[in-house]
């Protein structure tokens, strides 16, 4: 399989040697080669999951050593009184075989053939390998289900390549891989009526977290084999199956797992505090759940449960695929990153956040940081617009977190937490990284200055009622969001009588390695845009929707004076203008008067590689060095906030400069790049965001903190790379705009896109775009391309030159 590329970068060899990784068909990631060192990154790569629950994608035998987890929602717990994060459930999947007395670990490799897949089409996993001495064939395969969110499941096969005598040890290990402390206060492992049980409790909490194994081995369709002992060795607890196979004959394994928590069973619509979701459900209501569930399962045959779990990622890659014709690494790439952004995504649920690292491990805390509104769900709101509708809902419901997070800090309004878990509130520890040469703390203050997370949710709020027309979702939620938003930034300005502005200090802007800086240009122009927004839908539904209004008034106390307020804000907020003769943007006040430099010369000054580079002393701090895209990253909200010129201008000028710290940034590069005719770097830094995990170009720790695992930002973030950047898609008041810039190996290029409950297909040719509206559509939807306009009626379909 060749890449066809047109510049020969770095990246784009390291794409090309990884081709194995790549299949055919498009829709799988490979390896058939082992690597006991990339434990940390395979084991993200190739998971799975279903939005509940994420099965990392390590192997049946592997122990805490080896990284695998079970990560499960709404189960924040702090364990060491510095990091509430989620837990890590004890391993169901657990198995080990051995063969003619010697243990067969996948771990140890010596392999004559080895293969492990993801099928994002399926979200399955499946591995399969060939030992030599004894000789046997094994194969597994397993999903997180999309049917029955709450199981886990796994099929061995073991094919004896010649005579063989087999023991299969299979049960739950409770020995888990946890990041920052053991989060039971007790964890018992038991027999339970035909399966195996894990009852945990967590320590801070007091959750319950109970787990129930089914284990079937068989020998042809009703050969059930009885286990002939139980083990409970080293944490776990199994039963052990002897079976002695002749040449050709199989055995296969069977498992169920079934898990809930205590939160499954509690109320989700009043996630203001943990009291708030009234008491704990006793441990017998949880085992019932999980009891009720392990029968379902255990009476469904096992290909049943796939196919209803595969009906399910059928319904959503219908609505979510990007199809790329000419560029089989690009197609490959684009679905393993939705993938990755759907398996993260709570979509089950209106109360929980999606993860900055999903739930591939605890880093980063399961929680969402500003990357939920900005980068994970613009995907949703164009291809399943109920999930983004839910992740905007759980920000309504955790609306007293973010309260308390302003009051705490002497604001009103809502200050989103920078970390926002199941309650809102904030859980960012002062202390984020360590200094590697003193071993000293360092305060970081991501949770109580970098303020533009709370615009970032309330700029979404406009986003997602203008794409979707969702009113209702406006009167009940998003306006309550948007006007505590308001309220927060109007707490937050600083008048200056001299200038007669409004500015707003000591804050750090997306770029997190200058913090305690003026005026940062992305914050400003956020908090201008969300004061503006605040005004018109004070007005609008003042005169429409007086009901509303009149709530707020009542529940949250809601003044004409405040909205006043904002729009003088709105008119007098400092916004650093670009420079006339360059067209520069400041990033924030002071910043072109640092060192003038590039992260590749700065990175010499380190003395350790592990040093953090950024605030309050890191090598980046008195110099241009960003950590990522900031002044850019506002052009990707605000296309028009700028000429194309000044976008260009300030693209050059910060691209350089810029480390891309954060796997943040490449995305935010390329998208620009594309709009400004950039086309080459568009499609590089397009193929770097797609790679960040796949080829492991982040890093695990930084600053003594381990930050490994799913970056799901990248992965959402890539559809808007394909769709906005290259599609060029913009919304209109009508339908949707496009300006295309395919890259030149892209023969065409598909994708659906939603709005106001119609759906359209978009195809585009190198020469032509076509556009067919779905026959339910509700109504017509207009497309403009370049000075072109045309009405796609329901059931309706037209094509469309290509100019140049
Ligand atoms: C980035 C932030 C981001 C966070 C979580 C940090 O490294 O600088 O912008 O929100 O990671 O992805």
């Amino acid at each position: 399989m060749s890449i066809v590329s047109t510049v020969n970068t770095e990246m784009e060899e390291k794409v090309k040697l990884s081709e194995e990784l790549w299949s055919e068909t498009c829709w799988e990631i490979g390896e058939s080669r082992f690597d006991p060192d990339q434990a940390i990154t395979a084991g993200s790569n190739f998971m799975i999951g279903n939005g509940y629950m994420g099965y990392r994608g390590t192997f049946a035998d592997d122990r805490a050593g080896q990284y695998p987890a079970l990560v499960v929602t709404d189960t924040y717990d702090n364990a060491d009184g510095t990091w509430k994060e989620l837990v890590t459930a004890p391993n169901g999947l657990f198995t080990t075989i051995s063969c003619q007395g010697k243990d067969i670990l996948w771990r140890q490799g010596g392999f004559r053939e080895y293969e492990r897949r993801l099928a994002m089409r399926w979200g399955e996993w499946s591995a399969r390998a060939q030992w030599d001495t004894p000789g046997i064939l094994v194969e597994e395969e397993r999903f997180c289900s999309y049917d029955d969110l709450h199981l886990l499941t796994s099929r061995t096969r073991i094919t004896a390549l010649g005579e063989v005598a087999l023991e299969i040890t299979t049960g739950i290990d409770g020995t888990v891989w946890s990041l920052n402390g053991d989060h039971f206060s007790s964890l018992s492992l038991e027999e339970g009526p035909d399966c195996l049980e894990a009852s945990c409790v967590t320590g801070e909490q007091g959750y319950h977290l109970v787990l129930r194994e089914d284990a079937r081995l068989r020998s042809g369709p009703e050969g059930e084999i009885e286990p002939c002992r139980r083990t409970a060795l080293d944490g776990t607890l199994c039963r052990v199956f002897q079976v002695s196979l002749r040449e050709g004959q199989e055995v296969v394994l069977e498992k169920r797992v079934v898990l809930y928590s205590s939160n499954d069973l509690r109320d989700t619509t009043k996630i203001t505090s943990d009291a708030a979701r009234g008491p704990l459900p006793s441990l017998a209501e949880v085992r019932q759940a999980v009891a009720a569930g392990l029968s379902r399962a255990v009476a469904r045959d096992w290909n049943l449960l796939r196919e209803a779990h595969r009906r399910v990622w059928q319904e959503r890659w219908a609505s979510a695929d990007i199809m790329i014709g000419g560029d089989p690494v690009a197609q490959t790439l684009i679905r393993y990153n939705l993938y990755h952004n759907v398996i993260a995504a709570p979509a089950h649920a209106d109360h929980l956040p999606l993860g900055a690292r999903g739930l591939s491990c605890q880093a980063y805390q399961g929680a969402a940081f500003w990357d939920q509104e900005v980068f994970n769900l613009p995907m949703f709101l164009f291809t399943e617009p109920e999930t983004a509708r839910r992740l905007l809902v759980y920000r309504y419901r955790t609306l007293d977190g973010a309260r308390k997070k302003a009051r705490d800090l002497g604001y009103r309004g809502a200050f989103y937490a920078w970390v926002s878990g199941d309650t809102g509130e904030e859980i960012c520890p002062s202390y984020f990284f360590r200094d590697v040469l003193s071993g000293r703390r360092i305060r970081n203050h991501f949770n109580d200055w970098q303020i533009h997370v709370s615009p970032d949710i309330a700029y979404t709020v406009w986003k997602y009622v203008a794409a979707t027309g969702d009113q209702e979702f406006l009167y009940r939620y998003g306006a309550e969001i948007l006007f505590e938003v308001a309220r927060f930034l109007a707490s937050r300005v600083h008048y200056r009588p001299g200038l007669e502005r409004y500015e707003i200090i000591r804050v750090l802007g997306p770029d997190e390695y200058h913090e305690n800086v003026d005026n940062n240009y992305f914050t400003n122009f956020q908090a201008q845009f969300v004061c503006r927004y605040a005004v018109e839908t004070y007005d609008t539904l003042a005169e429409e929707h007086p009901q509303t209004v009149r709530g707020l008034e009542e529940r949250i106390g809601l003044e004409k004076s405040e909205r006043d307020a904002w729009d003088d804000i709105a008119r007098r907020i400092y916004i650093p203008a670009p420079d006339s003769e360059t067209g520069l943007i400041e990033q924030f006040q002071g910043f072109f008067e640092l060192e003038d430099t590039r992260p590749e010369v700065i990175k010499k000054r380190l003395l350790d590689p592990g040093e953090y580079w950024g605030w309050p002393n890191g090598i980046a701090v008195e110099t241009q060095v960003s950590k990522q895209a900031d002044v850019t990253q506002l052009f990707m909200l605000h296309p028009q906030a700028c000429s194309r010129e000044v976008m260009k201008a300030n693209w050059e000028y910060y691209e350089p400069r810029t480390q891309h710290g954060s796997s943040l940034s490449y995305a935010v590069y390329a998208i620009c790049a594309a709009w400004i005719g950039h086309g080459e770097e568009a499609y590089r830094y397009f193929l770097r965001s797609c790679t960040v995990d796949l080829l492991n170009t982040g890093k695990a720790v930084s600053g003594g903190t381990f930050i490994g695992g799913i970056h799901t930002a990248a992965c959402g973030v890539a559809w808007q790379i394909v769709v906005s950047g290259f599609a060029g898609m913009y919304l209109t008041r009508d339908g949707f705009g496009f300006a295309p810039h395919l890259p030149p190996e892209w023969e065409s290029l598909s994708f659906r896109l939603k709005r106001w409950g119609g759906t359209l297909e978009i195809t585009l040719h190198r020469r032509a775009m076509t556009v067919k509206a779905l026959p339910e559509n509700p109504r017509d939807i207009q497309i403009t391309l370049g000075s072109a306009e045309v009405s796609v009626a329901p059931g309706g379909q037209v094509a469309l030159p290509l100019e140049g």
